[in-house]
C-alpha cells in the first residue's frame, strides 16, 4: 500500500484530486467509484474547480457509488443520492444516466445488488475507487466481521457507525440502521484504490489498516491483498503510524526518481 501523509485535510483534497483527474484525463471514459461522508468532499470541491477553471471533462465518466441507505428516498438530504447530486454531480458535466447509486427503496434487495454488480461490470469494471474509512474501519458500509470475498448486499450497521453518522440527521433514531453496500470483495476488484482519511478519530482505524493483520473485523485491511491502493491521510490520521517515517522516505525517493534525480549506471 502507498501512504501519501500530507500536512492538511486541505491537501488530502488535492492530492487525491490529482489521481482522479489524471485518471479522467487519460481515459475520458473511465469509471470512477465513489464514496460519500465528509471525507472526501473536499476532493469533491476541488474536482469542481478543476471542470470550471482547467475544463476537467467528465461527460464520458461513468460512477457507481459505494452504498445507500435503506429506506430513504433520493430527495431525502440524508440519502447518499442527494449527497451526491448536491456535492458533485450538479457542479460536472457528467452525465446523469451515467450515475449510479445503490436504490435503498428498492423492493428487491438481493435482485437490485446483484443488477447493480452487473452494471459495473457491463461498464468495464471500476477503475479507481475512492474510499473514506468508518471509525471502526469499515470501508463502504463492510462493518466488522463483514467477509472479505463480500458482494453487493444488505447489512445492518453496527451502533457505533449509526453513533457517528447521527450528526448528519436531527435526532439518532432516524439513522437507518441498514444500507445497501457493495461487499469488500467488489471493491477489491478496482483497478484502484483511493483511501482518504483525516483526523485523530481516524488514527487507529488507519493504524490497523495499513499495518494490522487482515482481519475482516477491520474491513479496510483487505486493502493490504490489493496490488494497487494508493493512502491519503493527513498528519493526525497518520498519528499512530510505526512506520510513518518510511512512508515519508517512500515518497521522497519516488519523486527524486521521477524527477531524475536517481542516476543509473556508471
Ligand atoms: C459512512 C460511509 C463510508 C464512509 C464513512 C466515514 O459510514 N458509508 O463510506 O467512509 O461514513 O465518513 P466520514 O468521512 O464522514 O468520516
Amino acid at each position: 500500500m502507498r501512504v501519501i501523509v500530507e500536512s492538511s485535510p486541505e491537501q488530502v483534497a488535492r492530492t487525491a484530486a490529482t489521481f482522479v483527474a489524471s485518471l479522467v484525463r487519460r481515459k475520458p471514459a473511465c469509471v470512477l467509484g465513489l464514496a460519500t461522508g465528509s471525507t472526501p468532499l473536499g476532493l469533491y470541491k476541488e474536482l469542481i474547480r478543476l471542470h470550471r477553471e482547467e475544463g476537467l471533462n467528465f461527460s464520458q465518466v461513468t460512477s457507481f457509488n459505494l452504498d445507500e441507505y435503506v429506506g430513504l428516498e433520493p430527495s431525502h438530504p440524508q440519502s447518499y443520492r442527494y449527497f451526491m447530486q448536491t456535492n458533485f454531480f450538479q457542479h460536472i458535466n457528467i452525465d446523469a444516466r451515467n450515475t449510479h447509486v445503490p436504490d435503498g427503496r428498492a423492493l428487491d434487495f438481493e435482485a437490485h445488488a446483484e443488477q447493480y454488480e452487473r452494471r459495473i461490470k457491463e461498464a468495464g469494471g471500476i477503475d479507481l475507487q475512492v474510499l473514506g474509512i468508518g471509525s471502526d474501519g469499515h470501508i463502504a458500509f463492510n462493518e466488522p466481521g463483514s467477509s472479505l470475498g463480500s458482494r453487493t448486499r444488505l447489512k445492518t450497521l453496527t451502533s457505533e457507525t449509526v453513533r457517528d453518522n447521527a450528526r448528519f440527521f436531527e435526532h439518532i433514531d432516524e439513522v437507518p440502521r441498514l444500507a445497501l453496500t457493495m461487499g469488500v470483495g467488489t471493491i477489491l476488484e478496482s483497478r484502484r484504490c483511493l483511501l482518504l482519511a483525516c483526523g485523530k478519530h481516524k488514527a487507529e482505524a488507519i493504524r490497523a489498516t495499513v499495518e494490522g493483520p487482515v482481519t475482516a473485523q477491520v474491513t479496510a485491511s483487505a486493502l493490504q491483498l490489493h496490488r494497487d491502493v494508493v493512502a491519503v491521510i493527513d498528519d493526525d490520521a497518520a498519528g499512530n503510524l510505526y512506520r510513518r517515517d518510511y512512508y515519508r522516505e517512500v515518497e521522497q525517493a519516488q519523486q527524486a526518481l521521477q524527477a531524475g534525480k536517481i542516476k543509473f549506471g556508471g
